[in-house]
């Protein structure tokens, strides 16, 4: 709402102005924009009782969104699976996405994807691209971050470079959306600095939900993850809805993480995400999930991310008709 406010400021009117066309995109963009946690906080308690209730009786409406985020959470003791069993048995692999909330596809791409993919992070680690634009999608090569005790380089590529991944995300997009919903490939190399890295306040090391509604990532490794190279945590069954010790929280905290201590309350099992290399991670992050610190230093970790709230926003929930048929 602050953010519709704004707009009609007399500079952004003079912007508009003189670049319409990106003014209708900006528009569109903050219009658009899929509901976030970060800005319930502002409201006074019954306004967040009040948008929680009017999102969550949206997402009921989309048929398969109100399957995976509102249905009783059963036992699922397998979280693993293999590439065959996507293809021929994937009933178990729904209904364990379903209750857990994350599963983990291995040996997900064939030996020429996955060498293509660890080219892209053999450039990005030397530095070796000499091109801006890929398939016209800005490619941010070099680009260095250095947050609290990690190194983080970025860089993004259109997402039918890599068939294989692209097929994954199709898939799992329409299962849980009612379509495919068109993403690209986000590619982040991160190393560690220091022998252990510190947990602070401002970093993704926190148990916190990205959303507070359904909220789809798909996080392909080409290495193990293991224990030293800070894995994912999630909190089993907390991408619910309708799970109301997560729903006090979000009404009554001002805050959108939580510290480890405080895990205890909602009650929920924790895992930890370690996986073989060659690997798919998907996963509800409406959830409580975390990355877990670097134990060990100049430690690296490769991820390609997939994320659908762009494609998928405040629009397509009100659209859920289409997304039923
Ligand atoms: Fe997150």
């Amino acid at each position: 709402m602050y953010k519709t406010i704004q707009l009609f400021s007399f500079l952004n009117l003079l912007k508009f102005i003189f670049n319409p066309i990106k003014g209708i995109k900006v528009l569109y963009k903050i219009l658009s924009d899929y509901p976030r946690i970060q800005a319930l906080p502002n409201f006074e308690e019954s306004k967040k009782i009040h948008t929680i209730k009017y999102y969550k009786n949206l997402i009921k409406k989309n048929k398969n969104l109100n399957n995976f985020f509102f249905s009783k959470v059963y036992e699922t003791k397998n979280m693993y699976f293999s590439i065959q069993e996507l293809k021929n048995n994937k009933e178990n692999i729904i209904d364990s996405l379903k209750n857990n909330g994350f599963v983990v596809i291995e040996n997900v791409l064939s030996d020429q994807e996955a060498k293509s993919i660890d080219n892209i992070f053999k450039e990005m680690q030397d530095n070796t691209a000499d091109h801006n634009i890929i398939d016209a999608v800005k490619v941010k090569y070099g680009h260095k971050d250095v947050v609290d005790d990690i190194e983080c380089i970025t860089c993004k590529k259109n997402i039918s470079d890599f068939p294989e991944l692209n097929n994954l995300s199709d898939f799992f997009s329409k299962m849980v959306f009612g379509k495919k919903i068109k993403t690209i490939a986000e590619f982040f190399l991160h190393k560690s600095l220091n022998k252990k890295e510190k947990q602070k306040d401002d970093s993704d090391t926190f148990y916190h939900l990205d959303r507070y509604l359904p909220c789809l990532k798909i996080i392909y490794s080409p290495d193990s993850i293991d224990e030293n190279s800070g894995p994912f945590c999630f909190l089993k069954g907390s991408h619910k809805l309708d799970n109301s010790l997560i729903n006090d929280w979000l009404i009554k905290d001002n805050i959108h993480k939580i510290k480890d201590e405080e895990k205890i309350k909602f009650d929920l099992k924790e895992q930890k995400i370690i996986c073989k290399k060659n690997s798919l991670i998907v996963a509800f992050t409406n959830g409580f999930h975390k990355r877990n610190v670097f134990n060990l230093e100049n430690k690296l970790r490769k991820t390609v991310f997939f994320q659908y709230t762009n494609n998928f926003n405040k629009f397509s929930l009100y659209n859920y008709l289409y997304y039923n048929n």
